[in-house]
């Protein structure tokens, strides 16, 4: 990579682009234009399409109909930054240390998008590329991409393609090859605990009351049992198991449970039992609680007995698992496991379906050798645990899979303080877009 390729992931990683928050709807514009503006000059055809929600930038090469036609998907939204006092250096003013860029966004997926746009920008300088590319870099991913949906039913025949590529997971290992073969889906659900009108003195009224903080602490305990399988009943009925050669693949991996243990900062590590960290976090579903609350949380004591608490879960799916038969289940769940005394109210959140292609398919064959080719290492096949809720519309919609080929560290820190993103991942990245177009344009339909 060249210093000014450097400098330039560095500005797109300067734009606060954080789709959750209101404020940032100007940053959200103006990082839009600016890839618009990238995208042109790398001597693409780029243009800004609205949504009721953030743009999608869209930008192709002429389109071949002799070659095949690769779509690459990304998104320019980013996460939240906060709690901003973890971060060593500011989120949004990128700096390089240790080899890696640490910024909001840097991996997840500003770094990893725009290795691709540059090694489009590079081959295009030698001549027309092997095959037409699409790039749909939207901004609105790390909130659910609420918009996309109907984007792609609108735009069906200008988004035809033969395949689709996209760097927006995870490396078994630092600079170790990885094509994720699946992703799980995704139910979020909020529930609050609704007790007396209004909050009372505990002495006045507790053991008279039900207390809401201990009914949702009673149902948040009631989704796992004491090993960590889910306790909702017909959670897993529609659990696809894993294959035998799915369960070598993990094996394989340069991953063990005492890594994913330290990535993690914990002693020792927690879950169902009969499956390694690896085949648990992407092959096996879960219920999270992503946040809980109710009651006195200022500084020392309040003598309150609160009159509501909630708590927001999310639960990640497997094949075959779709996720408003999961809510539908654990609102039953809920709605039984509630103590006397307390009333529910339950909100359904967002939904994403899990995802499963074929490695072995022709398309990942090539994604394979692709990898192998820039990392001199045969690639690791995972089930990632994340979710890119769109790939399930891709392929209902465009009847298209996915490739996902990893350029995230596992110390990447995606969604956290101090993220970052290693310049030989950056490098790894332009080289791989190339390698990738070169082989996909090789792959003879079928
Ligand atoms: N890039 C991630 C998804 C991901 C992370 C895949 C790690 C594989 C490994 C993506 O940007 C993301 O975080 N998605 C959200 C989706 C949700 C907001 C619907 C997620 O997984 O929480
Ligand atoms: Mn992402």
């Amino acid at each position: 990579m060249t210093n000014s390729q450097l400098s330039e992931l560095l500005d797109f990683l300067r734009f606060p682009s954080v789709s959750a928050q209101s404020a940032h709807a100007p940053d959200m514009k103006n990082c839009a234009a600016w890839l618009v503006k990238k995208l042109t000059r790398a001597g693409l055809d780029a243009c800004e399409m609205a949504t009721p929600g953030y743009p999608v930038v869209l930008a192709k090469t002429p389109r071949d109909p002799a070659k095949r036609t690769v779509l690459i998907y990304g998104h320019y939204d980013v996460q939240p930054a906060e709690p901003l006092e973890l971060w060593t250096t500011p989120p949004f003013d990128p700096q390089i240390r240790d080899g890696r860029i640490f910024a909001r966004g840097s991996t997840d997926n500003k770094g990893q998008i725009f290795s691709h746009i540059l090694g489009v920008e590079e081959a295009l300088k030698a001549g027309p590329l092997p095959v037409n590319v699409i790039f749909l870099i939207e901004g609105e991913e790390e909130v659910g991409s609420d918009h996309l949906r109907a984007f792609l039913e609108a735009h069906r025949e200008e988004l035809a393609c033969d395949v689709i590529a996209i760097s927006d997971t995870g490396m078994a290992a630092d600079g170790h090859p990885t094509l994720s073969y699946a992703l799980r889906g995704i139910a979020a659900m909020e529930v609050t605990v609704n007790g007396p009108s209004h909050d009372l003195h505990s002495g006045v009224y507790g053991g008279a009351v039900a207390n809401p903080a201990t009914a949702a602490a009673r149902l948040v305990a009631s989704l796992h049992d004491d090993e960590g399988r889910v306790q909702i009943e017909g959670f897993y009925d529609d659990v696809r198991d894993l294959a035998a050669w799915e369960r070598d693949a993990a094996e394989e991996a340069p991953v063990r449970d005492s890594d994913i243990a330290e990535q993690a900062g914990v002693a020792e590590l927690f879950g169902e039992p009969g499956f390694s960290a690896l085949e648990r976090i992407g092959g096996r579903p879960t219920a999270e609680i992503n946040g809980i609350g109710g009651g006195y949380q200022g500084e020392g004591s309040k003598t309150v007995l609160p009159a509501k608490a909630f708590f927001k879960v999310t639960f990640r799916l497997v094949p075959d698992q779709k996720p408003a038969a999961i809510l539908a289940l654990a609102e039953a769940h809920f709605r039984r496991h509630c103590p006397p005394g307390v009333t529910l109210r339950i909100e359904r959140g967002h939904g994403g379906d899990p995802y499963f292609a074929d490695p072995n398919s022709a398309d990942g064959l090539a994604a394979r050798r692709a990898l192998e080719t820039v990392f001199g290492k045969k690639p690791s096949l995972l089930r990632e645990g994340g979710s890119i809720p769109i790939l399930a519309d891709f392929r209902e919609i465009l009847g298209r899979d996915s490739l996902l080929l990893a350029l995230a560290s596992p110390d990447c820190r995606a969604h956290a303080p101090d993220e970052n993103f290693p310049l030989a991942n950056f490098d790894a990245g332009i080289r791989l877009n190339q390698a990738l177009l070169a082989e996909l344009a090789r792959v003879t339909p079928q």
